[in-house]
């Protein structure tokens, strides 16, 4: 088979393939394990991993000659359903993963059909406009000062990455130099003030950026990682006004909770610091009433990010970078050539704002769920969310063999496996892990383990649009049921 060209009349029939597939798919997602069983086989390389029932392998040699776009998509169809990790279900708690709402899912069809270029106005100035006309509801949803702008990355990695770049050109220029002009070499070092609770992607970004992790002080008070603000305003004051950057965490994977934002801004604000808040999934929090005190402070910031693949519930991969000002907005990205248009064009080119050139429509997406749901749909969802936290709770508290390890202010919640008469923490430790791996194994629904101060703990959160009290109910009774046939292996109690 030879040119696409000659195969373009096979349109039609893939998409209605694909359609039809799609609407099996998701209709299953309520009740279809997390994990299809038998998955990682047919996944694995050289272990017979191929499509079931045509012995048809995944991998092997390029083809040389493809069979058309019926067979591929028919095949990958297939391996999609025997295969595919339903995170984008109400029962997925590991990570921080949200779906997808209907309406962000049609939209993002239309997204891989138009394959708009959204760089620049002149490549679409539909993909333009409705990026545009995207951040600036996201900013009002987030209740963000109108002088913010914005940009659409890839998600909370690059959305930290790229406020982070800004405030690397800010600090640079009060240091007296022109970062990415001049690199970092023999540059002093660029101080990182933080909690223990900053995300892995910020390290990631401040290490890309050239800053380094070794510039990142992790102020902690405890070991949860709390902020210690008096040390805060200790190091901010011995640097002298010299520039620096503080990131708060609005939202730390492990139980949800946040650094005291207003406080840090009041610190930044004193000694002229560069505030970053990184909201992945914890920016929400503004949307609701009830928890908007949370990140009370934010709309003082110098930058925020915030995801979309996360509480938005749109595809992956969307995040969000909000920066005060235009100028430091820009800063590292905007690097022209002759065939592109200019800085100054009056039509707005998001390649000068981001680090990708070419870029996906991911507008259409946040466009379509904002105008489908509006801010009060996205505030009611938030708080079932909340209420599904707290019945899961409630659930923990109520079962002796589970001990709850912190509050939950948002939609995680920590909680242990503490069989009654188990009580050495190795031992705790090793069956929580093993009831972890046993939970992934099982695969009716997911969610994920971490070290909360030094001990192994579950850590569920609520992000998906269609997840309800009944999807937390049975992951306490799944880990019951598991943690029981766990303890029946193991040699009775001394
Ligand atoms: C607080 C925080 N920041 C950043 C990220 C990174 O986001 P992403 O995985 O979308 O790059 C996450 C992901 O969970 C997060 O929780």
């Amino acid at each position: 088979m030879g040119d696409p060209l000659d195969r373009r009349d096979e349109l039609e029939r893939a998409l209605e393939l694909a359609a039809a597939e799609a609407r099996a798919y998701l209709e299953g997602l309520a009740r279809d394990p997390v994990q299809p069983p038998g998955s990682a086989a047919l996944l694995e390389e050289g272990a017979g991993g191929g499509v079931q029932g045509r012995g048809a392998p995944l991998g092997g040699e390029l083809p040389q000659h493809g069979d058309g776009a019926l067979t591929a998509v028919t095949e990958l169809a297939r391996l999609a359903r025997e295969a595919a990790t339903r995170s984008s279900g109400p029962r997925f708690f590991h990570f921080v993963i949200g779906g997808t709402t209907p309406a962000a899912l049609a939209a993002d069809w239309l997204a891989s059909a138009l394959d708009q270029n959204a760089a620049a106005w002149v490549a679409s100035p539909f993909g333009t406009r409705l990026e545009q006309v995207a951040i600036d509801w996201l900013r009002q949803l987030f209740r963000l000062p109108p002088e913010f702008g914005g940009v659409l990355v890839t998600g909370g990695t690059m959305a930290n990455f790229t406020c982070l770049a800004a405030a690397r050109e800010w600090c640079a220029e009060r240091a007296g130099f022109d970062a990415a002009e001049e690199g970092l070499a023999g540059a002093p070092q660029i101080p990182v003030l933080t909690s223990g609770y900053v995300h892995a992607s910020a390290m990631k970004s401040l290490a890309l950026l050239g800053i380094g992790r070794a510039g990142v002080h992790k102020l902690s008070r405890d070991a949860r990682g709390r902020l210690d603000l008096p040390a805060l305003a200790d190091r901010l004051a011995r640097l002298d006004g010299g520039p620096a950057i503080v990131i708060a965490n609005a939202g730390e994977v492990n139980a949800g909770d946040f650094d005291p934002i207003e406080d840090m801004a009041d610190l930044a604000e004193r000694h002229g610091a560069w505030l970053h808040v990184d909201g992945a999934f914890g920016l929400f929090a503004r949307l609701s009433p009830r928890t908007e005190a949370l990140t009370a402070g934010a709309e003082r910031a110098s930058s925020v990010s915030s995801d979309g693949h996360k509480w938005l519930n749109v595809p992956h991969d969307c995040g969000f970078a909000f920066v005060r000002e235009d100028r430091w907005r820009r800063g590292a990205f905007s690097e022209q050539a002759d065939y592109l248009p200019p800085l100054d064009s009056p039509r707005p080119a998001f390649a000068y704002y981001s680090p990708e050139g070419s870029r996906r429509a991911r507008a259409l997406a946040v466009w379509a769920t904002l105008r489908a749901y509006g801010a009060e749909g996205y505030r009611a969802m938030v708080e079932r969310h909340l209420d599904v936290a707290g019945h899961l709770v409630k659930r923990i508290d109520a079962e002796p063999a589970f001990e709850r390890l912190a509050e939950a202010p948002l939609n995680i919640v920590c909680f242990r496996w503490r069989p009654p008469g188990v009580s050495e923490e190795d031992r705790l430790d090793d069956l929580n892990r093993r009831l972890g791996e046993a939970l992934l194994e099982d695969g009716r629904v997911f969610a994920g383990t971490t070290l909360f101060e030094g001990r192994v703990a579950f850590r569920p959160a609520i992000v998906n649009w269609q997840t309800g009290a009944e999807d937390v109910d049975l992951l306490v009774d799944v880990l019951l049921e598991l943690g029981a046939r766990l303890l029946e292996g193991e040699p009775a109690p001394a």
